[in-house]
């Protein structure tokens, strides 16, 4: 077995910094939100992983279903060099492909990306010790900053996998931002995966992020033990209650966390004091549902063609392929 490879994009001092800029942002605007990427300490990558096994949380094993069903078709069109992973965490569902790619002979390496080091940490030990001849070059990086520093060999045709529905989870915009320089860093002819959620029965939606667990709005407060822990700020998380709506015009779940009672938090590292109202909430992420025409115009904008498509026989999740042009 080949050591794995871990490189850091993201440093302790540049992850602290783009916390205290988005958390100065996001708590002065009206109303106030902050990013989904600080979930995602230890402590989140756990919760997560939970998330994926509960009952009403379809996403992951639709997913995992699907691909089970479509792997070797892509396998077939995607004899690549390396397999690159965003937002990879636990890589579980991943080991579909890796054994698909690894059995056309062709995968080499295995490059996951994730801002959770622990998450990545344990899944590059897992895949390394799983797959011995493949190399693992894990990196520590954000996927709306580290695009263009992803390990590229001039040799070597790459497929971009970017599973669980996260591309759900950035608003248009950053959408947009992120399908424009991923197609700036990937030479024509390689490839990209991608799983999305779809726009289904908001019965069916909204408890897939309102679990009766509550181990959902665990991982949405998390959120504000991030804040306390990493910026000294002094939220009283137990006043906060996790909320998940259907926003029928974005065609997102929105999670928000709800003030219970009227407080002013400290938050010193950014020499910042912010008030709540009784009842005033804060959005802590979108997770937006697809449609087929609005997220294949969005791949083809960006340069992604030829999409191939496959979804559950329910409709509730896609996977796309399609080729850098
Ligand atoms: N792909 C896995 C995990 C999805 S959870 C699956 O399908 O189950 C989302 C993952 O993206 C987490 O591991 C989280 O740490 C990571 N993540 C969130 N925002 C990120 C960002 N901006 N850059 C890189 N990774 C990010
Ligand atoms: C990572 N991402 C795709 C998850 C989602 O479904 O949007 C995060 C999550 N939020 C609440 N539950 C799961």
């Amino acid at each position: 077995m080949t050591a794995p490879v871990l490189e850091v994009h993201l440093s302790e001092t540049d992850a602290a910094h783009a916390l205290r800029h988005d958390v100065r942002l996001g708590l002065s605007a009206d109303p106030k939100w902050l990013s989904p990427r600080w979930f995602y300490d230890a402590r989140g990558s756990e919760l997560f992983e939970q998330i994926t096994m509960l009952p009403e949380y379809y996403p992951t094993r639709t997913e995992r279903e699907l691909l089970r069903q479509v792997v070797a078709q892509i396998a077939a069109r995607a004899a690549v060099d390396a397999l690159v992973e965003l937002g990879s965490g636990s890589s579980e569902k991943t080991r579909l492909l890796l054994d698909a790619l690894t059995a056309t002979g062709s995968l080499r390496r295995f490059v996951p990306l994730d801002v959770s080091e622990s998450a990545l940490r344990a899944a590059m030990a897992a895949v390394a010790r799983e797959y011995p001849g493949l190399v693992v070059h894990g990196v520590v990086g954000d996927f709306t900053e580290h695009l263009e520093l992803l390990p590229a060999v001039r040799s070597e045709r790459r497929l971009v996998a970017f599973l669980g529905g996260t591309i759900g989870n950035l608003v248009p915009n950053e959408r947009a931002a992120f399908f424009a320089t991923l197609h700036a860093a990937l030479h024509p002819g390689e490839l990209l995966l991608v799983g999305a959620g779809l726009v289904t029965d908001p019965a069916i939606m909204v408890p897939a992020y309102d679990d009766a667990a509550g181990i959902t709005a665990e991982f949405n407060r998390n959120v504000l033990h991030v804040l306390n822990r990493e910026l000294g700020a002094d939220f009283d998380v137990s006043a906060f209650d996790h909320l998940a709506l259907w926003d029928v015009t974005h065609e997102w779940i929105e999670m928000r966390l709800q003030a219970r009672r009227a407080m002013t938090v400290q938050v010193p590292a950014i020499g910042m004091r912010a008030q709540f109202a009784e009842g005033e909430q804060m959005r802590t992420e979108v997770s937006t549902k697809f449609r087929r025409a609005g997220l294949g115009a969005e791949l083809q904008t960006a340069g992604f063609t030829d999409q191939l498509w496959w979804t559950d026989p329910d409709d509730r999740f896609a996977l796309v392929l399609a080729a850098a042009s």
